[in-house]
């Protein structure tokens, strides 16, 4: 298991942040999602250090949907980041924490009228339009209000980047966006430039997600820069922005090989640069919008091992007290992790687990093959690289409670997000 972040051998004990592992599921119990704060902090200046440019302003704008709750937005504000959201209750967390509205941008394939009228009463910063459709509604809207919305136009530059084909946004059959190669997708930018109640900035793509190769990012950023080009030249009008997603590849096991983050996003400066200089374009600012690459070093997920099992065929179970609930991308996606156990994490792999969840389901599997140490029940095992997706998609299926979530920085722990209680499951129900 590599170790993230602050993860640090205490006396032959796993540590994060300074906190022993054992201590904290004392006190906040498993499964417990643990974020390692200073990691968060270290990764977002890394972002917003290297994506600076002479030529353009470099903004960076946090993916919330990769994980987020108010505590995080704080830290996204107080750090200088931007904020990506694509829902109602994205807004709001973003919104009850503080943050400046203008630095929210509100993306979305299919946005609810009553999205489109809270984040224009918000005064979000920008509203990133999908499709024809929903064009409409907002102008109408917006004319209803007397209101006018700084947009940009999410396209789709149709570039297949190599990951999972659920996480791909851009090949020809994604939902997302509008295709350059339509030509009706001019007509829509020319309603957003005609109309008085908005004001046409640019535009946005987003090629995919756990992206491994950077050609593919600079490919997407020429094909970008290639059609604002072709939108100023024919439509006679400036594109002050360009927003090229997120997307880049994280580590979860030794099969990943992501780029070194800061001398990546200077090549990628650097790329663009010289693709807007090639084009004779100069934008106000080029926005990148990391999730994943953000945040998924940062957390972890301990478990507590409630029973070892012996099937009659394969490996033996490691069953452990959460599962698909807490982390759902092993069963959506057949993601890969990592995992150690808590109190001898350098010790040598003896025997070859399968870890599973809780859930009643056989495909709850967080791990195959998972190569540990003879373990006990009642040990903590951890699974690291869990920031991203886990927790946001996290469900109550099965009526089981969701973790908390625990930030942890310099000896001391700080609740985020609280257990769910068996109280909370049935808060709704109406009896
Ligand atoms: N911008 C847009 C418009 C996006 O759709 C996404 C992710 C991002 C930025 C951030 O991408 P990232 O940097 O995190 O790769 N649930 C899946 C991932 C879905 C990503 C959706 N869009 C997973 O667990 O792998």
């Amino acid at each position: 298991m590599k170790k993230m972040g602050t993860m640090e051998i205490v006396k032959g004990k796993l540590q994060i942040g300074g906190m022993d592992l054992e201590d904290l599921a004392k006190e906040y119990q498993t499964p417990l999602y643990i974020m390692d704060e200073a990691h968060f902090e270290q990764t977002a200046r890394i972002f917003t250090e290297n994506f600076q440019s002479k030529v353009f302003q470099g903004n960076v704008l946090y993916a919330s949907k990769a994980f987020t709750n108010i505590y995080l937005v704080k830290k996204v504000k107080e750090l200088g980041l931007c904020l990506d959201v694509v829902s109602g209750g994205e807004l709001y967390t973003a919104l009850k924490a503080g943050l400046d509205p203008q630095r929210i941008y509100f993306h979305g394939n299919n946005k609810l009228a009553k999205e489109l009228e809270y984040a224009t009463e918000a005064g979000v910063g920008r509203i990133i339009i999908d499709n024809q459709d929903e064009l409409t509604l907002l102008l109408g809207i917006l004319e209803e209000k007397k209101l006018r919305q700084e947009v940009l136009l999410r396209v789709n530059p149709g570039v297949a980047a190599h990951t999972h084909e659920y996480i791909q946004t851009t090949n020809e059959k994604s939902k997302f966006g509008l295709s350059i190669h339509d030509e009706g997708t001019k007509d829509v930018v020319r309603q957003m430039v005609t109309s008085e109640w908005t004001d046409f900035r640019g535009i946005h793509c987003h090629i995919g997600s756990q992206v491994f190769e950077e050609e593919s990012f600079f490919k997407s950023a020429d094909l970008m820069i290639g059609y604002a080009k072709e939108l100023e030249d024919e439509l006679g009008i400036p594109i002050k922005e360009l927003n090229l997603g997120g997307g880049f590849g994280v580590y979860y096991t030794p099969e990943d090989k992501p780029f070194e983050l800061g001398a990546f996003l200077r090549r990628y400066v650097a790329h663009i640069e010289e693709s807007l200089s090639e084009a004779g374009l100069e934008p106000e600012s080029v926005d990148i919008e990391p999730g994943r690459s953000l945040i998924n070093g940062s957390g972890s997920t301990l478990y507590r091992i409630g029973s070892i099992k012996h099937p009659m065929k394969g490996d033996p179970f490691l069953l452990v007290d959460g599962g698909m609930t807490d982390n759902p991308r092993p069963a959506m996606y057949q993601a890969k992790y990592e995992a150690g156990l808590v109190s001898r994490p350098d010790a040598p792999s003896e025997q070859t687990y399968t870890i599973a969840g809780r859930a009643c389901e056989s495909g709850d599997v967080l791990i195959t093959g998972a190569k540990l140490p003879k373990a006990q029940v009642g040990e903590l095992l951890i699974v690291p690289n869990t920031g991203a997706y886990t927790y946001s998609m996290s469900s109550n299926y099965n009526r089981i409670e969701r973790p908390a979530v625990v930030f942890v920085k310099d000896g001391q722990a700080r609740v985020a997000v609280k257990r769910e209680t068996y109280a909370d499951l049935i808060r709704n129900d109406v009896e």
